[in-house]
């Protein structure tokens, strides 16, 4: 429940950098779901914004709560990107794509003039990597991709190797992606060296786009039961 008010709080302060006449890129996850809902309020009293959403369930959340949108093939860039993260470190490198739609939101934070990561103060660690890092991959030939991606692990000197196919809960069927495509979870334990494991990973024949979002973001936003720490780079 306290998580539940924090991600709130973040999404809350996250309204500040959101402007009249903005192309917002909305985030996927529980704490951009509290953004979306936010700004629905925020529409309906005047505010004009145009959304462009990171997966299909934030476009039905949107559509419901009456933010209008965009296709993303209709803008060459937007003003602000705002999301959530599974883990960020003290050079705002991410981890993103444990609700599976890190294509998207990575293509969508590559758009955007500013990307705003709003997140609870838990998802703030020292070293990345105790958070499965998911991988986007395509469902051919993806039990070659899952060992590829084990050696990547290994030769960038990540404390684990282990990767799994992310399956539902409920059935165990392979987790489709937006995209069409598996998603594997790479358990690095501990990731040493972000930037070399993200280029080994998209050397990997099969790898659609990783989770490790690096340069992206230029302000993290923390939230707590009682508030809101805003942090820039
Ligand atoms: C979605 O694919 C993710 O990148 C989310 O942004 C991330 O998992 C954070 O989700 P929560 O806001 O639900 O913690």
């Amino acid at each position: 429940m306290s998580a539940d008010l924090a991600k709130q709080n973040a999404a809350r302060a996250a309204l500040d950098y959101v402007k009249d006449g903005m192309i917002v890129g909305l985030g996927t996850g529980s704490t951009s779901a509290h953004l979306v809902r936010f700004l629905g309020e925020r529409v309906r009293d005047g505010l004009k914004i145009r959304g462009v959403p990171t997966s299909e369930a934030t476009r039905n959340l949107a559509e419901q709560v009456g933010v209008p949108l965009l296709e993303i093939s209709q803008v060459t860039a937007l003003d602000v990107d705002i999301d959530g993260a599974d883990e960020i470190d003290p050079g705002f490198r991410l981890i993103k794509g444990g609700g599976g739609a890190l294509l998207r939101e990575k293509i969508v934070a590559a758009a955007s003039r500013q990307m705003v990561v709003i997140a609870d103060e838990t998802k703030w660690v020292k070293t990345l990597g105790e958070f499965p890092l998911p991988v986007e991959v395509t469902r051919f030939g993806f039990m070659l991709t899952l060992e590829r991606v084990r050696e990547a692990l290994r030769a960038t000197g990540c404390a684990g190797d282990e990767v799994s196919l992310r399956t539902s809960g409920k059935s165990n069927e392979p987790v489709i992606t937006d995209g069409g495509n598996y998603i594997l979870d790479a358990h690095a334990r501990k990731i040493a060296d972000p930037d070399a494991l993200g280029d080994a990973l998209k050397r990997v024949a099969g790898v659609v786009e990783h989770g490790l979002f690096i340069g992206l973001a230029q302000t993290v936003i923390l939230g707590r039961a009682d508030g809101a720490e805003i942090k820039t780079l």
